[in-house]
Parts: C-alpha cells; structure tokens; sequence
C-alpha cells in the first residue's frame, strides 16, 4: 500500500525541477505563496535545476513578486541535470514529491520519472504530451506499485480542469451520466495573450512523432470500454457552436486522451460507468479561421521533416501568427486573460436504464479560471501536490502511474482549485422532454 510519508526523513516534501524555467518560475512563485497550506501548516521546499546561478535568481525574483526581502534562507537549492542520473537520483532521495516542470516531456521525462520511481520519490507533472504521458504507464506503472510510488502526469492546465470537471459534472448529474462535451473559450485584454515557446516545442515534436503514439496505444491491449446509453457523435473538423456562439475545432491537447484514460481507471479498479467524452476549442470568427487555415496548413507540411520543424522551431511568433513567443506572455497579459470551460453532458435520470432509449437529461457545468499556463498551471500542480500531502488516504490505495482524475477523485482538489483561482458555477437543469434546450 502506497502512503505520501509527510514526516519522512527527507529533507523536502517538495523539490521543484526545472524551476528556472518559464512556468517553473511561476511554480516556485506559487509554492512560495502557499507555504502555510502544507503539512501541519509548513512546507518544507527545493528548488532544482541544472544552473545554480539561475535558480539563484529565480529565488531573487520570486521574493521580490511576493514583497519579501529574500527567499533564499528558507529555500533551497538543488544542482541536477537530466543528462547526469546520479544527480537526479541524489535530488528524488531528498524530496517526497518532485515537481517537474522541465519539458519538452519526450526528450527529458523519462530519467527523472526513472530517478523518481528509484528512490521512492512521487512525481508530479505538467506535461501535455500524451505520448509521455501514456508511455510513462506503460513502462513504470507495475514498478511505481511495487516501490509505493505515485506517477501523477498532466497535472497543469493540461488536463486538471478537463479530466476533473467531466468527474464534478457526472458527481452533479442526477442519475448515470453518459456523455460529456467540453467546450473551451479564452479571453485576453488589450494586449492579447501569448504561450511560450516551451510548449510550441513540444507540440510540434508531438505532432511530428503522431503514429508512434497509435502504435504505443496498442500495446496495452486495452478492451474496449463498455458502451453505456446512446454514442456520443464527433463534430467535425470545424462548425459553428450553438453552445458557445462561435466557431469551434477538436481540441488538440492531451485532454481527451486523459479523461478517457481516467475513465477506464474508474471502470476497472470501482466498476463505474464510464462517460464518452468530446473536447472542443473556440475560435472565435472568420477572421482567425482564415489564419488556422493558413498557420494549420503550414504547421502541417513543415513539421513532417528535420528541415520544417527547425524552421518551425526558430521562428514560433512567425508561424503562429504571434500566439507562440520565445519570450512568453508579459504579467499584464497574463493578469488580464483567462479560459472558461463549458461542459456540456447528458445522460439518464435516476430510474432510466441507460440501455433503453435515447439519454432524457441534461447538464452544463461552467469551469472558470485565469490565464492557463503560467498562472492556472502553477496553481493547478501546486494544488495537486498539496492534497497529496495532505490527503494521503484519499489516495488510490497503492502507487501507480495515474491520471489527475484516477489520482484524485476522493480528494477534495477541486475544492482547493475553486479556492485558488478557480470558479466553479453549476447551472445543472435537467430536462425530461426538450432535450435541445440548455439553461
Ligand atoms: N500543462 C500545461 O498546461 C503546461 C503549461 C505550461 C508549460 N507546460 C509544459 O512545461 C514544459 C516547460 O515549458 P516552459 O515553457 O517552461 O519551457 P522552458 O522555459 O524551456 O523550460 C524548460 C526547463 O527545462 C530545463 N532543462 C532543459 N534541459 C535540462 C536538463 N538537461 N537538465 C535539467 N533541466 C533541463 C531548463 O533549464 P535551464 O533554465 O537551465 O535552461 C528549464 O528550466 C513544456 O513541456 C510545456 O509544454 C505545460
């Protein structure tokens, strides 16, 4: 049996590796501002990476964002590089929760999940690759049980609040639950928003490297999930969403690869009924499908050869259109954006059989929070770290590579969320007759 052990010898419950990184920056800042919500109302913390003098600075930096005269006495420092394993197994003794911020995941996660598992440290990320993500279950998971260590991936705004709002939006509904489609919108300010080049580099690796990930999926040899009330029909490629007024594509991100994975987890280890999911994004108008098109088309023909994907990589705010940046969003981008996700399920009323007919009830559930990545996203794995200190026992009884939803169903993290960032509106309205009709 698996027990996140807070008042262990290690020095730290938690180590933040890649802290001198854009987002890593950010989590530290986080960390920093959340000390109080630790174990017994203090958090013993690191911060790691492969430049002292960086790390030095992020510390200087966060302090001074956080109006303290330094963070330094209270912080330290860890000295480990990927490409040297005995660093990364001398950082992973020390901590009880590495966070892991250093992507992208294909080229850098392995040997620090590897480390993890090998000294009995539990990892956190915030990947959104699901080649990584799934590739870590694969290849870890029997180790992860045997050694009692937890493996929770994807744990920024990749995919906490897709895979924990599908399992908010199935608690809320009155009755089983069959289907969800999420539907995602951003809002900036007057100066636009951004995402930094960190993330661009990581899809563009994942897109080229596509059908690996196809012949990785065979390899569990997953049975099909059972199929409970009527099929969740896919939209297509681009459409105009009733439900949020706008143009709307297949959402690219990890999400639906997530959610389903933590379905089957629910399926098999509680024998729950699990919900089909669609995840979409928002486009807005004509205007920038025009630039989609364009940016879609070339993003496509570049990143199948070395040639195009270093052009790709050298030149994100060209290839864009401004959305990928080497040098990130400003704070005053960040402060004024956030995202809104609008679930939309439906399913059977209590005393329907979802195996009879067509689904007689409806849901919307909104989840809203600020900027995704660099301000949800520190957030959101910071929040994760701390129910894990905190709420051991709620945890899946032994160590595992887990999803967020898997890891966290009977904790109280998104109660936490909704404290820190997060608002949460349910207008659940379930409707036995019109079913074309929302509230
Ligand atoms: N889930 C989400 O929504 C979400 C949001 C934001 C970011 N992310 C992901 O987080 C990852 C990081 O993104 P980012 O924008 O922060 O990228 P970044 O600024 O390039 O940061 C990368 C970090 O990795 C470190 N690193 C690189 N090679 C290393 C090595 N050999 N040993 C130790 N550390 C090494 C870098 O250290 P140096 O500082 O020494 O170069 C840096 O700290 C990406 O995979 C991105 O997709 C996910």
């Amino acid at each position: 049996m698996a027990r996140v052990e807070t008042s262990s010898n290690r020095p730290y419950h938690l180590v933040i590796f890649g802290a001198s990184g854009f987002t890593g920056q950010f989590v530290v800042e986080e960390v920093a501002r959340t000390v109080s919500e630790g174990p017994k109302g203090n958090l013993k913390w690191a911060v790691a990476g492969r430049s002292r003098q960086k790390l030095e600075k992020v510390l200087e930096q966060a302090a001074a964002v956080l109006s303290k005269s330094e963070l330094r006495s209270e912080v330290d420092i860890i000295v480990a590089d990927v490409e040297e394993p005995d660093s990364l197994a001398a950082m992973c003794k020390q901590a009880v929760i590495v966070l892991n911020c250093v992507g992208p995941y294909r080229f850098y996660g392995e040997p620090v999940v590897k480390a993890c598992v090998e000294n009995g440290a539990h990892h956190i990320d915030i990947s959104g690759e699901p080649q990584f993500l799934e590739g870590m279950q694969l290849n870890y998971s029997s180790q992860a049980a045997d050694k009692g260590v937890y493996i929770i991936g994807s744990c920024g705004f990749d995919s906490i609040p897709a895979d924990m709002g599908v399992l908010y939006t199935k608690d809320q509904f009155k009755g089983t639950l069959t289907a969800v489609e999420s539907f995602l919108t951003v809002g900036s300010g007057d100066d636009g928003g951004c995402i930094h080049d960190g993330t661009w580099q990581s899809a563009i690796y994942g897109f080229s490297d596509g059908q690996k990930l196809q012949s990785l999926r065979r390899k569990f040899n997953h049975k099909p999930l059972p199929s409970i009330g009527s099929k969740l029909k896919r939209r297509g490629s681009l459409f105009f969403s009733n439900e949020i007024q706008q143009y709307t594509v297949p959402f690219m991100g990890s999400d639906p690869s997530v959610v389903k994975r933590t379905q089957r987890f629910l399926v098999e280890e509680h024998q729950d009924k699990p919900v089909q999911y669609g995840a979409y994004a928002g486009i807005g108008g004509i205007g920038n499908i025009i630039k989609l098109m364009f940016a879609g088309m070339m993003f496509w023909v570049l990143v199948k050869f070395s040639f195009g994907r270093n052009l790709l990589i050298k030149h994100p705010e060209f290839f864009s259109f401004g959305f990928f940046s080497k040098a990130g969003p400003t704070r005053k981008q960040m402060d004024e954006s956030s995202f809104q996700f609008a679930f939309y399920g439906e399913g059977y009323t209590d005393g329907q059989d979802p195996s009879q007919g067509k689904p007689n009830g409806k849901i919307c559930t909104l989840v809203q929070g600020p900027e995704c990545g660099y301000v949800a996203t520190p957030i959101a794995i910071v929040q994760a770290a701390l129910t894990m200190l905190n709420e051991p026992t709620a945890l899946p009884k032994t160590g595992g590579v887990y999803t967020p939803g898997a890891a966290f169903a009977k904790t109280t993290l998104t109660d936490r969320l909704n404290k820190h960032g997060g608002r949460r509106e349910n207008v659940q309205k379930i409707i036995n007759k019109d079913l074309t009709v929302y509230s």
